[in-house]
């Protein structure tokens, strides 16, 4: 996402010890042991009796076979895409692509309408994931789904100079329904020619848009309670709309999971806000887009984006709306007519993806979640019900999908993560019966004391996080799991809320929220061991989890640094050919039964979003890839060295999404909020002129193929 729609609030409160003051521990602790003869690195991990520690053994890089087949390519500041020698990469499905065989053509000056942004690839791509046909088939022809996180408002309206009423009056309706219908999630089938270009496949009776209007199913605890109720849907198991999907998932049985991120700034309230629209960012004014003041439509169109309460309960008005987004949302790409699920158990806050772990015959599914916002949390979701294989997805039959998903998604337990500084961690259990470290603000027992139901949990997972405890971190941003060693990767982007050194802390008094004790932490100031104010560059981090349960043990991958910057800031020794900043994008690519993979990292970093830091001025944002070195023996200098630039983006844009083919011959991108770009289909190519900005995919092939990377 870009400033236009990133939160930079605090809203956490609670005087819970932040990831960034763990760290500069666990730094300095590891300083001290690595005096000793490595037996940092035997402490930390020892311990791990995990069947992937087995694997993760004897992949350290150097010992195993796979090596990167590519030359760093210089940081670029040009409106194409960068890639290797011997690479091409080409423009699949822009912005406004019609999903059927007569829709328009694209053109500059195309006005778009409700009903041809519905039947049409929405703005900003984002998360994204790959569902085969048929499996033989599956790196040439496979089902396409992807997130369309925001709009531009400028790109979409730029045929009439820009949106109607954009800061003050009503909205005009059909440019709202428009505006909604750009948003969502969308369907669509892609295939590969011989020649090795790639097409969407219009009019394909798989494709399909979700928006933000779309009618779709609450499920699991928050299905049905009273919190939900709303004039549209009295009994609180409906909503209409998935809303701001960045980061995505998928499950074992074929459907794709979409998170919805900064969608409390779509609603408003004038009133007096609740505990959970206070933390999670709800504005009191006018919403992000004004959705609220368009007029005309029915049953609540645009009056639902108004959560002020009206009406003597809240089976009358629009209180409540905001309560059914926030979620992970499941949709079986497959049956297209399908409802969408929002999976309410695995959380409500500003979800920026969801990552399955290791999946074994006969234990618990996990999936791993994160909430991008300063100073908020990492959670995980372990099923009650242990994954059968039988389950597992049939490409291309029609069955229901998302009653599996009800059965893994539905019931379980959510659990939000603290970082200790010895490198270990604990998950902390987010239910009725959590007993609350020192008790809750009234002094309540119990979560359920606090918050009376697991319903009221989930609407308030921030808060409960808080109360048991949770560590507040750097902005968490995409995870990736190594399906071998099970180990997680997470990007901590970055986290402005760093002070100078020798500045106090500072608190705020009273402060919103539940969990928020009275008095809570606000800043936190560096010290010698962390000399990394404000925390620009962000870090990827990883983690394991331990035999002993709820518990695991974790360290810093790799961090972010300009190259010029020093020691203590270029921790990950970086240079020219590998800086980078505002880690984003992960992927975990798997090669062959070695188990042995290579990390693609995105970032999120570009100059436009006022980080005017070296990075930026240096180089667009790119994709990186490093072939990890087993956790508890990598070293975050040798990880930095071994890192090299895959690709880079054109001027003003995030590089986000990632995929590659089951054969590996082709890697899939998005392209999100470029400024002057694509010029036509080779997206290596930079315009003559000024182009009408286009998000979109960008599949990046060896010429004369191959697999990528190697
Ligand atoms: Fe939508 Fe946190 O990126
Ligand atoms: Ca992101
Ligand atoms: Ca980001």
């Amino acid at each position: 996402m870009s400033a236009e729609i990133e939160n930079h609030d605090n809203h956490n409160h609670s005087r819970n010890t932040p990831f960034s003051t763990i760290l500069e521990r666990h730094i300095s602790r590891r300083r001290v042991m690595q005096g000793g003869l490595g037996v940092a690195a035997a402490t930390l991990f020892a311990g791990f009796g995990l069947p992937g520690a087995v694997r993760a053994a004897t992949a350290a890089a150097g010992e195993g076979s796979l090596r990167l087949g590519f030359d760093s390519v210089p940081g670029s500041l040009t409106d194409a895409v960068v890639v290797p020698p011997g690479y091409r990469a080409q423009v699949l499905a822009p912005w406004g692509t019609p999903l059927d065989a007569d829709g328009p053509r694209w053109s500059d000056e195309l006005a778009l309408t409700p009903e041809l942004q519905a039947r049409a690839l929405g703005m900003h791509h984002d998360g994204m994931y790959h569902f085969p046909l048929d499996p033989a088939q599956a790196s040439r022809d496979f089902l396409l789904v992807l997130n369309h996180e925001y709009i531009d408002q400028q790109a979409l309206w730029a045929p009439s100079g820009g949106p109607a009423h954009a800061d003050e009056g009503a909205r005009p309706a059909d440019e709202v329904r428009t505006e909604i219908n750009a948003h969502g999630v969308c369907v669509v089938r892609v295939r590969r020619d011989d020649s090795g270009h790639w097409t969407v496949v219009a009019g394909d009776p798989h494709n399909r848009r979700f928006t933000s209007a779309t009618p779709m199913e609450l499920a699991g605890p928050v299905r049905g309670s009273d919190r939900v109720h709303t004039a549209w849907s009295p009994d609180g198991t409906r909503v209409r709309g998935t809303n701001n999907n960045c980061a995505c998932g998928y499950t074992p049985w074929g459907t794709y999971l979409s998170c919805e991120e900064n969608w409390p700034e779509v609603f408003i309230n004038r009133g007096t806000q609740t505990p959970d629209q206070q933390r999670l960012g709800m504005p009191a004014g006018r919403g992000r887009y004004g959705w609220e003041t368009a007029r005309g439509g029915s049953e609540g169109e645009f009056a639902r984006f108004d959560n002020t309460p009206r009406a003597a309960s809240a089976r009358e008005d629009y209180r409540n709306e905001a309560r059914a987004f926030g979620y992970v949302v499941e949709i079986d790409p497959y049956d297209s007519e399908s409802s969408a699920f929002k999976r309410t158990a695995l959380g409500r806050f500003r979800h920026e993806g969801c990552w399955p772990g290791r999946v074994v015959e006969g234990e618990p599914l996990t999936f791993y979640t994160g909430h991008d916002a300063r100073n908020e949390y990492i959670y995980k979701f372990v099923s009650d019900k242990r994954w059968d294989p039988r389950d597992a997805n049939r490409p291309g039959e029609r069955y229901d999908r998302q009653a599996i998903g009800a059965r893994y998604l539905d019931e379980g337990t959510l659990y939000a993560a603290r970082f200790n500084a010895d490198g270990s961690g604990d998950w902390l259990a987010l239910t009725p019966e959590s007993e609350i470290p020192g008790g809750g603000p009234a002094g309540e027992r119990t979560l359920g004391e606090v918050f009376g139901d697991q319903a009221g949990i989930i609407i308030n997972t921030c808060d409960a996080a808080d109360l048991m405890g949770a560590t507040p971190m750097d902005r968490p941003e995409w995870g990736t799991v190594d399906p071998g060693s099970g180990e997680v990767y997470m990007s901590l982007t970055n986290n402005s809320d760093r002070t100078a050194e020798g500045t106090e802390p500072t608190f705020t008094d009273g402060a919103a929220g539940i969990g928020a004790l009275g008095a809570g932490f606000d800043t936190a100031p560096v010290n010698a061991a962390n000399p990394r104010p404000d925390n620009d560059f962000g870090q990827v981090m990883r983690w394991r989890e331990e035999d002993e349960p709820h518990r695991f043990a974790w360290e810093v991958f790799l961090f972010g640094a300009p190259a010029g910057a020093d020691d203590d800031i270029n921790r990950s020794g970086l240079t020219e050919a590998s800086e980078f900043a505002s880690p984003d994008g992960l992927w975990f690519d798997q090669r062959g039964e070695s188990g042995e993979g290579i990390l693609w990292i995105e970032t999120d970093n570009g100059i436009d979003k006022g980080r005017d830091n070296a990075v930026a001025r240096a180089t667009n944002d790119q994709v990186l890839a490093v072939v990890p070195e087993a956790m508890g023996r990598g070293d975050t200098r040798r990880t930095g060295q071994q890192l090299r630039r895959f690709a880079v983006g054109p001027n003003a844009c995030e590089v986000t999404g990632i995929f590659a083919t089951p054969d590996r011959s082709a890697l899939f991108i998005n392209i999100q909020h470029p400024g002057n770009w694509p010029a036509g289909d080779d997206a290596t190519r930079a315009s003559e002129g000024q182009v009408r900005p286009r998000a979109a995919t960008v599949v990046i092939q060896k010429e004369g193929g191959g697999a990528i990377g190697v």
